[in-house]
């Protein structure tokens, strides 16, 4: 029987089934390289876990996806789906279940690779997909990236 897909907050409980999927895909971000980097990354993941601000997708004890947010910033910080669970519309779950948490009346900002870089081609696709338009051109963290930026529709 295919187990049931379960999109909700990341509890401490949760950090090494979480670390496994940021293991599976740590290629596809630019400073997820050296194992201090990944303990940092953990630390971080924690961090946002005691904020409830680590949301995850669950299929049985199986994480495959997740997805941390500043409430302050109003912001995406990561998102990465296991490459095996892709195209299922987790992370736009993810995504719509994160919007619960938000600001309203403030746009939703995330930064990814600028256009051209192959390993952006899924990420700007999905979020012109969920409404998001390109805005400025930046660096960060001395990478080249594209902040991409969702205005929310206020229903009165
Ligand atoms: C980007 C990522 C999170 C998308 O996760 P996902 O669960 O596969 O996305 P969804 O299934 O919710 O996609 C929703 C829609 O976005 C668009 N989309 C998603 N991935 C796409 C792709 N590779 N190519 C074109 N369109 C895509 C499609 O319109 C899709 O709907 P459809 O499948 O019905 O056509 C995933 O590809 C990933 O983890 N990539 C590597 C890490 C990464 O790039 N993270 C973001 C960094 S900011």
């Amino acid at each position: 029987m295919l187990n049931k897909m379960i999109i909700e907050l990341g509890k401490e409980c949760d950090i090494d089934n979480w670390m496994y999927l940021v293991n599976k895909v740590k290629d596809g971000f630019p400073g997820l390289e050296t194992k201090e980097a990944l303990d940092e990354h953990r630390d971080t993941v924690l961090d946002f876990m005691s904020k409830q601000s680590a949301i995850c997708a669950k299929s049985g004890n199986k994480i495959v996806g997740t997805l941390l947010f500043s409430k302050n910033h109003n912001m995406i910080c990561f998102l990465a789906v296991d490459a095996e669970y892709r195209r299922q519309h987790i992370a736009e779950k993810m995504v719509s279940y994160m919007l619960t948490f938000m600001d309203p009346k403030r746009a939703v900002v995330v930064t990814t690779y600028r256009e051209g870089v192959p390993e952006g081609v899924a990420a700007r696709a999905f979020y012109k997909r969920l409404d998001f338009v390109e805005g400025r051109l930046i660096e960060e963290f001395g990478s080249l990236v594209q902040e991409f930026v969702l205005e929310q529709k206020i229903i009165k």
